[in-house]
């Protein structure tokens, strides 16, 4: 049984706000996540106790902090199922794209080749490709999605040819919500001899990903999003494409030797994309953040978030005044907007209410000829959230049109 009470009470934020004038009712998850005391405790260990930096020291504390974050790493593998040595840590999942597209990207695309997105893709898969196709005239296509909105492996079979090199999809999307079948679309992207590119930002933190199994190409995560610290996320890349891959970051703990020429020795993957010294206090966190979601079980938060999918789905038809863009998707995302109100307006004033939501674009600019609004409304669920937090968005949302000034339409 999920105990979303005794779940909360591992989540100081929530202690800390408990007395304050309104509630506090986190619904943007897919912007960040609130952090378990665990992972909190993590990143302060590595400060008080252990301290020093990673890769570089001959002492016991340093060589204590290479174990920790060696362990993470290991972690994380096993959390994804693939050796620790296809682990790149990175600052976040739009580090990790950049990597992908600089390092991969640059280096082996050319006039002629095509790179496959969806107009639904955030600004972190798309904006990395715009590059690698001025650098190097490769041609941006784009997957048709379905009328609701899905990309489907019958829809990349219409527009994948021989040209394609890469297609870069995520596997849930950050405002409509939907899980692509990416073991489907990497055999056929595969088939046409291009790579894939998973973009699990919005799923990692939400249901089991098993990389071997997807048999994706690169995969590119945030821990923020999945209860972890900020400024630390991942890239999983097959170990043969990292071997082949440029850095796109040059320096300090990334090589072997170099020398007055330019000659350089770059150290094998990942050592060879992480230069520089790393987000460490972060990673200890990631570790624990990894270690709280096994402990729950990936299984039971991706039933939890769509059994409150289908709650607010249910609650939310029962108000006329409410748009629902997405109603057939998967996740625990669910974009709206409330009739005649601006999407920033409404959000206030849901916040007047202690109900935080993100409004606007939400970093997916492509897909408002799709939406046909200048802005949404995003509701976004996680292991913490629960029917009461539901219903109370709803009791505001039938209100939500009556004092505001700014219209569309
Ligand atoms: N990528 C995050 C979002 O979708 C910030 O809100």
């Amino acid at each position: 049984m999920f105990d979303v009470k005794n779940i909360k009470k591992d989540f100081p934020i929530f202690k800390k706000h408990e007395n304050d004038e309104k509630p506090l009712i986190y619904l943007d998850n897919a912007a960040t996540t609130f952090k378990p005391q665990a992972v909190i405790d993590a990143c302060s260990k590595y400060y008080i106790e252990d301290g020093a930096n990673a890769h570089r020291g001959d002492y016991d504390l340093a060589y204590h902090v290479d174990k920790e974050v060696e362990k993470c790493r290991a972690h994380l593998a096993s959390f994804l199922n693939c050796f620790s040595r296809e682990i790149v840590f990175t600052s976040g999942t739009s580090m990790s794209m950049n990597l992908v597209a600089y390092g991969y990207g640059v280096k082996y695309l050319k006039e002629g080749d095509e790179i496959l997105l969806t107009e639904a893709e955030h600004a972190s898969n798309v904006l990395p490709w715009f590059k690698v196709s001025e650098l190097t005239k490769a041609k941006i296509n784009y997957i048709p999605l379905d009328e609701d909105g899905r990309c489907t492996p019958e829809a990349l079979k219409k527009v994948i040819t021989k040209n394609t090199k890469v297609v870069s999809i995520a596997q849930v999307t950050n405002v409509l919500g939907f899980k692509i079948d990416i073991k489907e679309m990497a055999k056929i992207t595969h088939e046409y001899g291009a790579i894939l590119v998973c973009d699990a930002a919005q799923s990692a933190p939400h249901m089991k990903i098993d990389v071997k199994d997807l048999d994706c190409d690169f995969l590119c995560l945030s821990a923020h999003k999945m209860l972890g610290p900020t400024g630390i996320g991942a890239l999983y890349g097959k170990f043969d494409l990292l071997k082949k891959m440029d850095p796109f970051m040059m320096g300090g703990g990334d090589n072997a030797r170099f020398d007055m020429c330019g000659n350089v020795a770059y150290l094998e993957p990942p050592a060879k994309f992480e230069a520089g010294t790393m987000n460490i206090s972060a990673i200890y966190g990631f570790d624990a953040a990894l270690t709280y979601l096994e402990n729950i079980g990936l299984e039971n938060i991706e039933k939890h978030e769509k059994e409150l999918r289908n709650y607010a789905i249910s609650k939310l038809k029962e108000l006329d005044n409410v748009i629902i863009y997405n109603e057939k998707a998967d996740a625990g995302i669910i974009t709206l907007n409330v009739k005649g109100v601006f999407p920033q307006d409404e959000a206030s004033y849901l916040n007047s209410k202690g109900i935080c939501v993100r409004s606007g674009e939400h970093c997916a600019k492509l897909l408002k000829d799709r939406l046909k609004t200048v802005g949404t409304i995003r509701v976004s669920f996680y292991l913490y959230n629960d029917k009461d937090d539901i219903d109370a968005l709803c009791n505001a949302l039938k209100n939500g049109g009556n004092f505001l000034d700014a219209f569309f339409n």
